[in-house]
């Protein structure tokens, strides 16, 4: 029997800030991304920008349903509208906020498993690490250097890709 640790590092910021120009935009865009969020049930407003390699920017926000499980989360929102309008492209970094009136959010709201497991799948397929940063409104940010770290154990089963 074996035991394997896995270590993954990642960065904290007290402000975005700390961060460089493109980035700070980036949280900047997942910001105003927050305002197209559809979310009268959960209440909870996620906004997301994905900053392409070409520069452009996609924003996604979560879009909700009354058929609860029928809703999608802002980054597969952003994430299948890359893969349908510019399948092509190359991600080099995505930046995740959220919101709520109904209470402070004290700390940057990182990604569900879900998101995560499409996340490594764009990753995958470009072959090329895709930075998350997952930002707090109320100041801290925290950058991760690729899908890979979030989720090790992502599915894969590449004799399925036939
Ligand atoms: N949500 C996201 O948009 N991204 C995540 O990674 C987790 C949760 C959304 C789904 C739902 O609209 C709301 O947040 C509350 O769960």
């Amino acid at each position: 029997m074996n035991v394997i640790n896995l270590n993954i590092s990642f960065e904290q910021y007290e402000s975005i800030n700390e961060l460089t120009l493109a980035d700070r935009l980036l949280c900047e865009n997942a910001e105003q991304a927050l305002a197209t969020s559809y979310s009268p049930y959960s209440k909870f407003r996620v906004g997301t920008a994905i900053r392409l390699a070409s520069g452009e920017t996609i924003l996604g926000s979560n879009q909700e349903n009354l058929a609860y499980p029928s809703g999608l989360c802002a980054e597969r929102v952003a994430l299948f509208s890359i893969g349908a309008t510019h399948p092509n492209a190359v991600i080099e970094s995505m930046a995740i906020t959220a919101q709520t009136d109904n209470f402070e959010i004290l700390k940057p709201v990182t990604s569900c498993g879900g998101c995560l497991q499409v996340m490594a799948e764009f990753e995958r397929k470009q072959n090329r690490e895709i930075e998350v940063i997952f930002y707090c409104l109320n100041g801290e940010v925290l950058k991760v250097p690729s899908v890979k770290s979030l989720l090790p154990f992502s599915f894969v089963e590449d004799r399925l890709e036939r």
